[in-house]
């Protein structure tokens, strides 16, 4: 099978954790002999190469990240454009990658409900949605962290190329849980200083100066700055 895989990540390619996730995946897609070709919507000169893959390839795949609970705005922006040319009859068949950064799958449903619309605009049957969450520290926490992380996407990629299409209980043990149980609630509880501290680690490597729990725009008096009113 050959397989197109477009991603929806606004990061550039060498800082995106969806671009890790389809290499990830593109080597399980891979192995019994299927092909990929990736196009990044995140560079627009790809656009124009993604936009025809849509029109004409049999097997596409949209690889994006949860941004607000929905899509990146990048995404939509090429949807705008991909579904003015949409072929009249339904061909070939869109499918969705999507990961995000909160451990639960519940968080991605909303936007799940928007994918599922889109097939049908772009004239083509819907593949499926594949929800994994927690991605948030992939590139953060180091290298061993980030291969067992990608683990399930790799095995996501070996069972697609079996069944053509996310679905079934194949992948619904793939994906994150729905929500976490209250014991896993209560455990995380007493992780919360040791979690405080990663935080602060990762904002800054991201380049935050300030503590975490800063509140500028407030007075000591607990108001808002008259300034920021
Ligand atoms: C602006 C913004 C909004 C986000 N919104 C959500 C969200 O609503 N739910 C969630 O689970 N993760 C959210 N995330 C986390 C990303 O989905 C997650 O870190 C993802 O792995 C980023 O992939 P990328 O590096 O390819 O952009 C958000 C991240 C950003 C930057």
């Amino acid at each position: 099978m050959r397989l197109t895989i477009i991603s929806g990540a606004v990061r550039h390619q060498s800082k995106s954790n969806t671009a890790k996730i389809i290499g990830a995946f593109r080597q399980g897609f891979e192995a019994g002999g299927n092909t990929t070709k990736v196009w990044f919507l995140s560079d627009r000169r790809q656009w124009d190469s993604a936009r025809a893959a849509l029109q004409t390839e049999e097997n596409v795949l949209f690889a994006l990240p949860l941004y607000v609970e929905n899509v990146p705005g990048i995404l939509l922006e090429f949807l705008e454009g991909a579904a003015a040319d949409a072929p009249p009859q339904a061909c070939g068949r869109l499918s969705f990658l999507l990961q995000g950064g909160f451990p639960e799958a519940s968080q991605s449903r909303c936007c799940e409900k928007f994918l599922k619309t889109l097939p049908g605009k772009l004239g083509r049957e819907y593949g499926g949605t594949f929800i994994h969450g927690e991605m948030f520290g992939l590139s953060l926490l180091g290298e061993k962290r980030a291969k067992a992380m990608l683990k399930p996407f790799a095995e996501a990629g070996r069972r697609f190329a079996q069944a053509g299409r996310f679905q079934g209980a194949d992948f619904a043990n793939l994906s994150s849980p729905e929500y976490l149980s209250e014991k896993q609630i209560r455990q995380s509880r007493h992780f919360r200083p040791a979690q405080k501290c990663l935080l602060t680690v990762i904002a800054r490597r991201l380049g935050c100066k300030t503590r975490l729990d800063a509140r500028p725009l407030i007075e000591d008096t607990g108001k808002i700055k008259s300034s920021e009113r």
